[in-house]
């Protein structure tokens, strides 16, 4: 599967967010990820629908929602008129996941689910067909900037075997501390979606930092 650069756009200059946005895909972003918080699930509150339905119009990427909010189902449509395209949410607040995701899709969107670094891969066995990605986080989510924990590089390497042994073709994400020090290790574990914030947006020009990043990434991939 290709590498992919997902700048996150919770490190950007929120006062031109179209502009940035615009940036990160001409840095060679795949898509854009919209890290939505409800201060809830996480301390911290971020973007609703229309925030993201007034950037839509800057870029053709594919925009990918990280619901980070304690109820997501009451979302899901508010978001796929915005024009999201891929949804993951939360493991840890969906009582009825298959329910979540299948909602999902019935909007027009990708579902995918996310897990927390201390939720098990395993525990998404049953669900695993029916998604398009899925997000391992590297950082507890809620904020930026915070340090990669590399435990969580064993989760993606058995996510990697769970996907051969089943024989699916989901894809697999990481977000979280991904930076020019920890984007070969996230690589080389299996992840081929990679989000990344602070090493995009850093006021070192956006482009430049986007395509240094993949370069890395793409330099450090078994299948290349
Ligand atoms: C954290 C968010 C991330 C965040 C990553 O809760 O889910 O998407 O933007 O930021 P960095 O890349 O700075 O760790
Ligand atoms: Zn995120």
């Amino acid at each position: 599967m290709p590498i992919d650069l997902l700048p996150s756009i919770l490190a950007a200059d929120f006062s031109r967010l179209g502009e940035e946005v615009k940036a990160a895909e001409r840095g060679g972003g795949s898509a854009i990820h919209i890290d939505v918080m409800d201060g809830h699930f996480v301390p911290n509150l971020t973007f609703g629908p229309a925030l993201v339905k007034a950037i839509r119009k800057y870029t053709t990427l594919p925009f990918d929602c990280h619901m980070m909010v304690q109820r997501p189902d009451d979302f899901v449509p508010a978001f796929a008129d915005a024009g999201v395209n891929w949804m993951s949410i939360h493991y840890e607040v969906c009582p009825h996941l298959h329910r979540s995701l299948q909602l999902i899709r019935d909007h027009g969107m990708e579902p995918a689910v996310v897990i927390n670094p201390a939720t098990a891969v395993d525990l998404l066995i049953p669900i695993l067909p029916m998604v398009h990605h899925v997000l391992v986080m590297s950082v507890n989510p809620g904020f930026g900037g915070q340090r990669f924990i590399p435990y969580t590089l064993t989760k993606i390497r058995r996510l990697k075997e769970l996907r051969q042994n089943m024989g699916l073709t989901f894809r697999i994400e990481v977000d979280g501390g991904v930076d020019r020090d920890t984007v070969a290790s996230v690589v080389d574990a299996g992840a081929e979606m990679l989000v990344a914030g602070t090493a995009v947006f850093n006021g070192n020009g956006v482009e430049k930092e986007a395509q240094a990043l993949l370069d890395l990434a793409r330099k450090a991939d078994p299948a290349a």
